[in-house]
Order: structure tokens, then C-alpha cells, then sequence
């Protein structure tokens, strides 16, 4: 993948009905109420409870850092000029190529906006040579599952025990993959 000619601290991705744009001080109420939402917690690494400190550091240091640094293109979802998600390309190095991770706010959840987001982002590595996309959900997370069929993604195994749970067990993932002719 060749990122030489991004910039990764201002770029924005558009599809039909999205805008996956740089988290901006404006998301931390968005961002605070999305996240504490049960599934979110259950499905994903943010902190639990989820404070409002949490969300300020997410949306002002955590997501701009990580685009400076290069390691991820992590966007706030938009529709309609509405914040409803979250999504991000992690440029993980190694063979699996880079992983696709998304989470939509309850309040707009059904809309296939994590598929369309998944796709957009997977599309936006393509056309810089990424040879493949991963993403990995919960083998028990169904609506993640469907989203990235939906979005064209295949699964290709179980990576067993590789998710650590709040209460110390752990848990398998279903590993999916993107290529740019599927
Ligand atoms: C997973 C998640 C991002 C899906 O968001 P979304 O925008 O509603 O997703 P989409 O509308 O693109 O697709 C959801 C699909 O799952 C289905 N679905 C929704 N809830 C479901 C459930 N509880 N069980 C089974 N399928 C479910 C929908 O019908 C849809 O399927 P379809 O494409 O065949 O119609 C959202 O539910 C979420 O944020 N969950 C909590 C965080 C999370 O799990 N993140 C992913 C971590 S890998």
C-alpha cells in the first residue's frame, strides 16, 4: 500500500449517502451517548463505563494521532449531516493486509451504513494497492457478521481465542477478507 501521497490528518472518504470524515470537539456529546450503549460495550474495546473524559480523548488525541502517526484512518460516520458512527482502516502490518472496524450509534442502526462504510473504506485501500482487507467480529456477533457480508466481505476462518473479554476469558473471531476483484 503506497499512503505517500495521502494526508492521512485530513482526509475524507465520500460514498451514496456518507461522509467518513476527521473526528471534530463537536462529536464528544455524539460520541459519549453512542458509547454507552450495551452493545457497543459488549462488542467493542471501549472503555466500560464510558466517561465523558473517554470520549473527549477519542474524538480530540486518540483519532488525530493515529491518523498523524499513520497507523489508522479512523472516521466519524456522517448522514444527513448527523453524526452515526464510527469506522476505520488500521494499517496493521503483516500478511492479513489492513483491518476494517466500524460501530454504529444505536440511533441509527438497520440503514446499512457499516456496510457502506466498510466497503468505502476497503475501496479507499484498493486504490492505494492494498491486495486485501480484513476485518474480524465476534464469532456471537451477528450484526457485525451480516454487515461485512453485506458489504462483500468473505469469510475465510475462526481465529480462535484471540478476543479478550472485560472479565478475562476470551472469545473466538470470525476472520473475514476483501479482495479488489470480489
Ligand atoms: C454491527 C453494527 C456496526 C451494524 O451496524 P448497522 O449500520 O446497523 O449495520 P448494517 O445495517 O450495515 O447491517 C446490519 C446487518 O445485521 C443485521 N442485524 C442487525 N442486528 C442483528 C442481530 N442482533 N442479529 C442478527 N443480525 C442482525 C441487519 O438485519 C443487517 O443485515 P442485512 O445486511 O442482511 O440486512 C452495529 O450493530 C453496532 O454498532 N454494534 C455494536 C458494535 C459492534 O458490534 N461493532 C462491530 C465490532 S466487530
Amino acid at each position: 500500500m503506497d499512503l505517500s501521497h495521502v494526508d492521512l490528518a485530513t482526509e475524507v472518504v465520500r460514498t451514496e449517502r456518507l461522509v467518513l470524515r476527521p473526528y471534530r470537539q463537536d462529536d464528544v456529546d455524539a460520541v459519549h451517548e453512542a458509547c454507552q450503549d450495551a452493545e457497543i460495550q459488549r462488542w467493542t474495546t471501549v472503555p466500560s463505563p464510558y466517561t465523558r473524559d473517554d470520549a473527549v480523548q477519542f474524538v480530540t488525541i486518540t483519532t488525530g494521532s493515529a491518523r498523524a502517526a499513520g497507523r489508522a484512518l479512523t472516521t466519524a460516520i456522517e448522514a444527513d449531516g448527523r453524526f452515526v458512527g464510527s469506522a476505520g482502516l488500521h494499517f496493521t502490518p503483516g500478511p492479513l493486509g489492513p483491518a476494517v472496524g466500524y460501530w454504529v450509534a444505536p440511533w441509527a442502526r438497520g440503514h446499512g451504513y457499516a456496510a457502506e462504510a466498510a466497503r468505502a473504506l476497503a475501496d479507499w485501500a484498493f486504490t492505494r494497492g492494498a491486495a486485501r482487507v480484513h476485518l474480524t467480529a465476534d464469532v456471537a456477533n451477528a450484526a457485525s457478521q451480516n454487515a461485512a457480508r453485506r458489504a462483500g466481505f468473505l469469510q475465510e476462518g475462526v481465529i480462535r481465542s484471540s478476543l479478550p473479554y472485560r472479565d478475562g476469558s476470551r472469545g473466538d473471531a470470525a476472520l473475514f477478507s476483501l479482495l479488489p476483484g470480489d
